[in-house]
């Protein structure tokens, strides 16, 4: 089992290459779709997919495709299923195995569902092809939020859910997020997420997850999306790479970021810094982003297929700047090139 489990970390911890988050459960993927005036339903939700999972060269910077479960069984402009394009194009496909949001002890925070019958669920993916899987905890700032109590479920559930995974042979992407929603400074996000990932480090431990054979999706150290002022790019690289360097175990191959509502520009400027501050990073350290891939490509295609090659494109630049960004060669100016 652990043979199956390091291999998909070789095939997915490439240096220049990162993931994408591709897993929009219907009621986010409705809303991406309304943002360019376009009805959601099973066949334009595959076509959005087709967008990019089908994108010529997209294989030279993602190694893995997080995919929802409506996406498994559906295929390509071209009749292929979606997880076979990817593999035929060495990417490996995983799947988002976590049922959503609930409300947590009357409170205005929220858990996550799922754990209920998830061995039996990852059987059917692995059938379906995916070798990864994905669990989103979510964790909001205010003055009583996130509570001690919260944080130790997440932390319990994100165990259990990496437990099972690698019980039948998943690599469990984790992934607490700390919502860059609200006012909050740098600091307040710097002190939540430190407490959240040693508490989460503390339950895999705790439940003899493999930490090797698993990989970290956090959010950056960032400021509140409506804080008064906004730390800059440097301050958000040095505070991420410290807090990172304070709580993640150095066996742990990967740490992909999620993107959380930073524009696309941000999220890569990010990336980017946090490879030329010159510190010594003991994980490979990527991107694992939804938005900050998808956004230009949603924005250039309207749901037209006219506007695929278009969409497309934008798509792969946006990759191609993060791949660049891994290896901190990312710049500035090469937003406006072709
Ligand atoms: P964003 O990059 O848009 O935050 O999405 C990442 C993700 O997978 C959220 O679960």
């Amino acid at each position: 089992m652990s043979q199956e489990l390091k291999q998909t970390i070789k095939d997915m911890v490439i240096v220049g290459k990162g993931i994408l988050a591709a897993d929009e459960s219907v009621k986010t993927a409705t809303k991406r779709l309304a943002s360019i005036g376009v009805e959601s339903t099973e066949e334009t939700r595959r076509q959005y997919r087709n967008v990019m999972l089908a994108a010529p060269g997209m294989e030279k910077y993602i190694c893995g495709v997080i995919l929802y479960e409506e996406t498994l069984h559906q295929k390509s402009n071209d009749g292929i299923l979606f997880p076979e394009v990817l593999s035929s194009k060495g990417i490996v496909p995983g799947i988002k195995v976590d049922e959503g949001l609930a409300d947590f002890d009357s409170s205005a925070e929220q858990y996550t569902r799922g754990l209920d019958g998830l061995g039996d669920r990852l059987e059917k993916y692995k059938e379906a092809g995916t070798r990864f899987a994905k669990w989103r905890a979510v964790y909001s700032i205010s003055e009583n939020t996130p509570t001690e109590k919260l944080i130790q479920r997440n932390a319990h559930d994100l165990a259990k859910y990496a437990k099972i995974c690698q019980q039948h042979g998943f690599v469990p992407i984790v992934e607490p997020e700390v919502l860059i929603d609200g006012t909050h400074s740098i600091d307040a996000c710097h002190k939540v997420n430190e407490k959240v990932l040693r508490a989460v480090f503390d339950a895999l431990n705790k439940e003899n997850v493999i930490i090797d054979c698993a990989i970290l999706k956090p959010s950056m150290v960032i400021s509140g999306k409506e804080a008064n002022s906004r730390a800059g790019v440097d301050e958000v690289a040095r505070r991420t790479v410290k807090c990172l360097k304070a709580t993640v175990p150095e066996e742990l191959p990967s740490i992909n970021f999620l993107s959380g509502g930073q524009t696309p520009q941000e999220a890569t400027a990010h990336l980017n810094r946090i490879h030329t501050l010159g510190e010594d990073l003991p994980w490979y350290v990527s991107f694992s982003y939804a938005r900050a891939l998808q956004d230009p490509a949603l924005k250039a295609w309207q749901g037209k297929d006219e506007n695929i090659p278009k969409a497309q494109k934008a798509f792969v630049k946006r990759a191609k700047l993060n791949s660049l960004a891994t290896m901190g060669k990312y710049k500035e100016e090469m937003e406006n090139e072709e």
